[in-house]
């Protein structure tokens, strides 16, 4: 029979190093309550509509990575290749901009992306992210900034570089898209295929081509960040003048204009020389279109997200690599041991006490050396005499010392 394996692109997470994942996951949530934000939990897959319309159907995330399909009843439906627009969705839908705003949202998900799988990029992906809804103050950019940086502080990760850009609001846009388009026109011919055809239907994608052909051709291009109106210039300054209050390093580029068709002016991005190609830990920016886009009022918002994985390979040595072990290993011999001991190994485990015993019918020596190797602080064996005298054994398994206690003192030592 042939054997199974995981689809490509996807990875089992194995008991080994789930310990780490939910290390960080522990931590990401803990940061997002020091920052005031709730979590959001939005369906795994959408209408295909919803990332069409918010992620926008000249990206590439769109047009080649969605993995779409009609479902029995013959819906487009599509799982989710990020989390933004589905919270967007959500806030239209259950008409969350009536609330107390602005609304702080994270979120812990698995994302799906039809990609050439490498080092740090997947086909099934793990986000951790950030939305603020209904502000357009500056502070809020800078706050989604600050705490992607509290993420790499707190887990010590010090190669990382913070860039930003300006890609301005959609009038801004719309104007520089015309001058990039004029600009390219008489190099038409020597793009790629793709990039001819985004010419004509949203020229700053061109930006995200991979050839180096078309990188080469917007060298000399005029940039956005060059572009921008007065408005959206003094809405950048104000968030790079907090950066520069809390004393956090950036740099622009004026390069970066993120995958995604829903951004507008502050966009950021921390990036690391360690993990190879897929350098971008965390993307992000803001987004004052995207809950129009989707039917809802003019709310406006501001994110980011994080790859899991990129961000784990990254962390990598200074993540605890101690996993969780029992506090004691129960060791029965005898019947009426055995029912002495389950009855303890249950009351210890309602009181938070982790005790574990043999479920393989091994042997006395056998699960001596099972409770060694799975790192029981303590072990007990106990026989029909520790019953009768209600003295049971309480070996330390570091120091090899051995003291004789009852059952109630054992379960007040352990606590
Ligand atoms: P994104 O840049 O497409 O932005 O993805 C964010 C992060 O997800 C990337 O920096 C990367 O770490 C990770 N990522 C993306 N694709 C893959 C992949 N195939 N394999 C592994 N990791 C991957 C967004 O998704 C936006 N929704 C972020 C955002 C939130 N903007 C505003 N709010």
């Amino acid at each position: 029979m042939a054997k199974l394996s995981a689809p490509k692109g996807t990875k089992d997470i194995l008991p080994a190093e789930s310990y780490q994942w939910q290390y960080v996951e522990g931590l990401l949530k803990e940061i997002a309550t020091d920052f005031n934000f709730k979590e959001l939990r939005t369906p795994t897959f959408e209408s295909t509509e919803v990332f069409a319309r918010g992620v926008g159907d000249t990206t590439d995330v769109v047009t080649k990575e969605m993995y779409t399909f009609l479902d029995k009843g013959g819906r487009s439906v599509t799982l989710r290749p990020e989390g933004t627009a589905g919270i967007a969705r959500s806030f239209v839908e259950h008409g969350l901009y009536a609330g107390v705003l602005p609304l702080k949202l994270y979120y812990l998900i698995s994302c799906f992306r039809y990609e050439k799988p490498q080092a740090g990029r997947l086909r099934e992906f793990h986000q951790f992210g950030i939305e603020m809804l209904g502000t357009t103050s500056p502070l809020a950019d800078a706050e989604a900034i600050l705490f992607g940086n509290e993420i790499f502080k707190r887990l010590n990760i010090g190669n990382i570089t913070l860039n930003l850009n300006n890609i301005g609001c959609k009038d801004c846009r719309k104007a520089y898209n015309e001058k990039l388009k004029a600009y390219l026109e008489e190099k038409k011919e020597s793009l790629c295929e793709t990039c001819q055809e985004r010419l004509g239907k949203n020229p700053m994608r061109i930006f995200d081509c991979k050839s180096e052909i078309c990188q080469d051709l917007l060298k000399d291009a005029p940039t956005i960040f060059d572009s921008v109106c007065d408005d959206c210039k003094n809405h950048f300054q104000q968030v790079t003048d907090v950066l520069d209050a809390v004393g956090v390093a950036y740099k622009i580029d004026k390069g970066i204009v993120r995958g995604l068709d829903y951004y507008s002016k502050t966009v950021f991005e921390f990036v690391s020389d360690n993990i190879g190609a897929q350098g971008t830990v965390l993307g992000g920016g803001r987004y004052d279109g995207l809950i129009a886009d989707l039917g809802g009022n003019d709310a406006p918002g501001i994110g980011f997200a994080m790859g899991l994985e990129r961000l784990l390979l990254l962390a990598g040595e200074s993540l605890p690599t101690e996993d969780s072990r029992p506090k004691v290993f129960f060791i029965p011999i005898g019947d009426d041991a055995k029912k002495a001991v389950l009855k303890l190994v249950y009351e210890l485990r309602s009181k938070g006490i982790s005790a574990e015993f043999d479920l393989n019918s091994r042997s006395v020596k056998a699960q001596m050396k099972y409770a060694d190797k799975i790192g029981a602080e303590y072990t007990v064996v106990v026989g029909d005499d520790e019953i009768n005298q209600n003295q049971y054994p309480l070996k330390n398994m570091q120091t090899g010392e051995t003291k004789p206690v009852s059952p109630d003192a054992l379960i007040q030592e352990l606590l």
